[in-house]
């Protein structure tokens, strides 16, 4: 059973990411973690701190000579700006004239719900672990998790939907998509130029505000065989798993599967993919004429694409902050503000991505297994010959 975790805070020295459960053998390819570990730093809106880091994956285990063996795989990806936080922040006492309080909690954030909880006079513990810095970890396991799935032949890479009120009205093609990923300056990660320009304008306005915006990006996992996830219980539904992977991403608030959002009020004619039959072509000669499922019936994979959306609300520090209370003197005051992105929706895509792979993986090995590639690669083509002889 693949089964991941991430540990660290947001200045603090490092964070860990654990995957356990990939067979042995896979190739890993360094230079391709650190590009996603810079494709999650990218995007117009992003705040300062992507100035002063640039993430590289320390593997510390579970690959040898280049693959790996089968044994826990640990990456630590090194905060540059500890060095600026090692007194304010330190694993040990400390002096608490250093403390750096967090004295107001942001509406939106984790900072006050956080503090109740923990029951903590103040909210810097509760911000540097909920902060999406800590996707950052969860792309590095992500990309091992794609690099496992590529040798599937199953590919999964993300575009921007919608930054505000500026949405984008067309599909967008797999071929589309893919030369996003090949971009060496990523703007918003819209597949169409003339959109992703009224995208920037809106970020300009907010940034003009001292406000910030939300969005929506879209999944897509291009080479999925039908046969991943199942009805048989509610907790092993695919839908299911993808919906708690990337609502689990910090400040997205809804997740959408296919057209599911516009199925709601449209007629069953006008939603179902008709069935049609032809020469096989991926897996099986099943076809059909439109996706609106998104590649999911009955929490099972079709064979279509995935497509999954992840629908974000704007960030929730502003540099025109929202009225707070301070957490001492319990007296109104704006909410606290720390050096923050404005506009996230393209980093947030490239963390679905990760999420999506690594839901993908945990079910291709339940369905597959083996405990090397070899083993895997020979059960999966048996499954894709059952599935051609259908
Ligand atoms: C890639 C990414 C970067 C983010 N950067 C910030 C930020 O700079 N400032 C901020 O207030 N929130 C930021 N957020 C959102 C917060 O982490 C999130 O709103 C907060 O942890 C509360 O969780 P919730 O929104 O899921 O309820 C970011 C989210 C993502 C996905």
């Amino acid at each position: 059973m693949l089964r991941y975790f991430t540990a660290g805070e947001s200045h603090g020295e490092a964070l860990i990411a654990f995957l356990s459960g990939l067979p042995a053998g896979l190739k890993v390819d360094q230079a391709f973690v650190d590009r996603e570990l810079w494709r999650r730093q990218q995007g117009y809106g992003r705040g300062g701190r992507m100035k002063i880091e640039r993430d590289k994956a320390h593997i510390l285990s579970g690959v040898r000579h280049g693959k790996t063996i089968g044994s826990p795989i640990s990456i630590q990806l090194e905060n540059k700006d500890w060095k600026n936080w090692q007194e304010s922040l330190p694993v040990g006492e400390g002096d608490p004239a250093h403390h750096k309080r967090v004295a107001s909690p942001r509406p939106g954030h984790a900072d006050l719900a956080g503090a109740l909880k923990y029951n903590f006079p103040e909210a810097r513990y509760v911000l540097e672990r909920a902060s999406a810095r800590e996707s950052a970890a969860r792309v590095a396991i992500g990309a091992l998790a794609k690099t496992f799935l590529c040798e599937l032949g199953i590919d999964v890479l993300i575009h921007v939907v919608a930054i505000g009120n500026v949405t984008m009205q067309q599909e967008v093609s797999w071929d589309a998509i893919q030369s996003l990923f090949h971009q060496e300056e990523i703007l918003l990660n819209c597949a169409h130029r003339e959109t992703e320009q009224q995208m920037k304008e809106e970020v300009d306005k907010v940034l003009r505000n001292g406000d910030s915006i939300g969005g929506v990006f879209e999944v897509v996992a291009h080479g999925v065989p039908p046969g991943l996830g199942t009805y048989a219980q509610w907790d092993e539904r695919l839908d299911a798993l993808l919906a708690a992977a990337v609502m689990s991403l910090q400040a997205v608030k809804a997740v959408e599967i296919g057209s599911g959002v516009s199925a709601a009020a449209s007629p069953g004619s006008a939603v179902h993919d008709e069935i049609g039959y032809g020469s096989p072509v991926n897996f099986t000669g099943f076809t059909r004429a439109r996706n609106n499922a998104g590649g999911i019936e009955g929490g099972v994979s079709n064979g279509e694409e995935i497509r999954v959306r992840g629908y974000l609300k704007p960030i929730s520090t502003l540099r025109r902050p929202l009225q707070s209370v301070d957490f001492s003197t319990r007296e109104p005051v704006s909410a606290a503000y720390e050096r923050s992105d404005v506009c996230v929706v393209p980093a947030a895509g490239v963390a679905g991505e990760a999420m999506v792979a690594l839901t993908l993986a945990r079910c291709a090995l339940d369905k597959f297994g083996g405990d090397s590639m070899g083993e895997t690669l020979r059960n999966f083509q048996g499954y894709c010959v059952q599935l051609k002889n259908y």
